[in-house]
């Protein structure tokens, strides 16, 4: 038999040939960047585990949304961190609550921007849950009717999709009913649909400024289960969201690649605070190449099946994209 003798440096041998084959690409328009917001501050605040990234003031918002669609950013993703707190969130629903606030400076500031919300309840709660707590756990379907409420504000507001976070069952039914019934039935959904109660969200509580010492391991997903975590995104889909996601990202590429496969839907990535942090921590002690290892991380969730990716690294990303 002949022996197989089929050369793969012959398409490594240029540039030029590497360009031509290679399958995956990072594009600007993969990218969305998270936004925090702060009530009550005048100069942006720092946050020492996350360098580079920081808590605007309100008066900034739309300075940070423009030099985003500048960079030729499609979307940010808005977190507030709110001052008006209760043991349920209501903040999130009032008209002129900071939820509703951000969007609207979003809006104007670049009127072309996706400007896309997290939904959820833990940065409006006193006791920092996602939700509704009832006899020491967050009750579920109180929970869901509060989402609904926020979710048509959100939309009334002028928010262009919703992203809820807070690992609810049935959110995806109960937020589509509610913006359908609404008015809002062109507003899409992006699911969180399959989020680890992870350790990697350890500088987002930072970043939130939260006092949160709890567990999420009551919504949140157990970090062992794939199977589970393909289940829990095909019920979204199922609910109707128009986009799933992975989160976090680097430690989750085979639950990404097994969702890619029994999914048609857009599918999103989270590359979170801690992986962030941890890149940042690494250049800053001179042991890696910053840039090479975040375009190889970001490349590695393309190759996975990540259509978008929700990073705090995507205006450096938008600049480097830019120079090549
Ligand atoms: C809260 C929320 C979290 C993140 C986004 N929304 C943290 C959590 O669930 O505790 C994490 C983001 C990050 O770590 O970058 N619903």
């Amino acid at each position: 038999m002949k022996p197989n003798n089929f050369r793969f440096r012959r398409l490594r041998r240029t540039a030029a040939l590497r360009d031509m084959v290679r399958e995956t690409q990072v594009s600007v328009n993969d990218l969305i960047l998270p936004i925090f917001v702060e009530e009550n501050i005048a100069a942006p605040v720092t946050i020492d585990s996350m360098p580079g990234v920081v808590r605007y003031p309100e008066s900034q918002l739309a300075d940070a949304v423009a030099d985003a669609w500048e960079l030729g950013i499609k979307a940010v993703l808005l977190f507030g961190v709110a001052e008006h707190k209760d043991a349920i969130g209501a903040d999130t629903w009032h008209s002129e609550g900071l939820l509703a606030r951000m969007i609207k400076i979003a809006k104007v500031a670049a009127p072309e921007m996706t400007v896309i919300s997290d939904n959820c309840f833990c940065e409006y709660t006193d006791h920092g849950h996602c939700g509704v707590v009832c006899n020491g756990d967050v009750d579920n379907d109180t929970t869901l009717a509060n989402l609904q409420q926020q979710v048509v504000n959100c939309a009334k507001a002028g928010v262009d999709m919703i992203a809820p976070s807070g690992m609810m069952d049935g959110m995806i039914s109960a937020i589509r009913s509610a913006l359908d019934d609404a008015g809002f039935t062109h507003i899409p959904v992006m699911s969180y649909s399959t989020k680890f109660a992870s350790a990697f969200y350890g500088p987002f509580r930072d970043a939130v400024d939260s006092t949160f010492k709890g567990s999420r391991s009551t919504y949140q997903m157990d970090a062992a289960n794939a199977r589970e975590a393909l289940a829990e995104s095909m019920q979204d889909e199922q609910e109707g969201a128009d986009i799933l996601m992975v989160k976090p990202g680097t430690a989750y590429l085979d639950v990404l690649a097994n969702i890619r496969q029994h999914s048609e839907r857009p599918l999103a990535v989270y590359h979170v605070s801690g992986e962030y942090a941890m890149i940042k921590a690494a250049a800053a002690a001179g042991v890696i190449d910053e840039q090479a290892i975040v375009c190889e991380t970001m490349t590695a969730f393309k190759r996975a099946g990540a259509d978008l990716i929700i990073t705090y690294y995507a205006k450096d990303l938008a600049r480097w994209l830019k120079d090549h």
